[in-house]
C-alpha cells in the first residue's frame, strides 16, 4: 500500500535539490514519481517555494504535459508540433483516437491506455512522431501504429 499522496509529495520534494525557479522541475519530478501532479500536491508545492496556490495550479494547468489524474497502464503520445503537423499528425491523431477508443486527453474506460497530444518529441526530421511509454518512434503510419499498439489493449 503507498503512503498518502501528500507523504508521497513531501518525500519528492526532499529529495530534489532546493534552486531558484524550482517549480517547474519539482512538477516533473513529482509526474514522474506518481504518474501525474494530483492537486494534493499543489498546497503542498505553494508552502514550500512560498508560492500562491493559485500560482502552481496556473503553471500545473497551462502545460499540457503535466496530468492531474493518473494515467491508464501505458500512454500513447502523438506529436501535434509543427514539423509532425506537416506530415499528417491531425490524421494519425484521429486513427488512434479511433484505433485505442479513447478521446485525446483521456483514459480508455478500462485503464489500458491514455492518449494524449505532446509537443515535439525531437523527432522532426522523421516525422510524424510518437511516444507509447518510454519508446519513440518515428515515421508513424496508421499501420505501424496499430501494430504498435495492439498488444496494449
Ligand atoms: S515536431 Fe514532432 S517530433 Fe518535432
Amino acid at each position: 500500500m503507498n503512503p498518502p499522496i501528500e507523504l508521497q509529495v513531501r518525500e519528492v520534494l526532499a529529495s530534489q535539490p532546493v534552486q531558484d525557479g524550482a517549480l517547474l522541475p519539482l512538477l516533473h519530478a513529482i509526474q514522474e514519481r506518481l504518474g501525474h501532479v494530483p492537486p494534493e500536491a499543489v498546497p503542498v508545492l505553494a508552502e514550500y517555494l512560498n508560492l500562491s496556490r493559485a500560482e502552481v495550479h496556473g503553471v500545473v494547468s497551462y502545460y499540457h504535459f503535466f496530468r492531474t489524474t493518473p494515467p491508464g497502464r501505458h500512454v500513447v503520445q502523438v506529436c501535434r508540433a509543427e514539423a509532425c503537423q506537416a506530415r499528417g499528425a491531425e490524421s494519425l491523431m484521429a486513427h488512434a483516437e479511433k484505433a485505442l477508443g479513447c478521446a485525446v486527453h483521456a483514459t480508455r474506460a478500462d485503464g489500458a491506455v491514455t492518449l494524449e497530444p505532446v509537443y515535439c518529441l525531437g523527432l522532426c526530421a522523421s516525422s510524424p512522431a510518437i511516444q507509447i511509454d518510454d519508446k519513440l518512434h518515428a515515421r508513424m503510419t496508421p499501420a505501424r501504429f496499430d501494430q504498435l499498439t495492439k498488444g496494449l489493449l
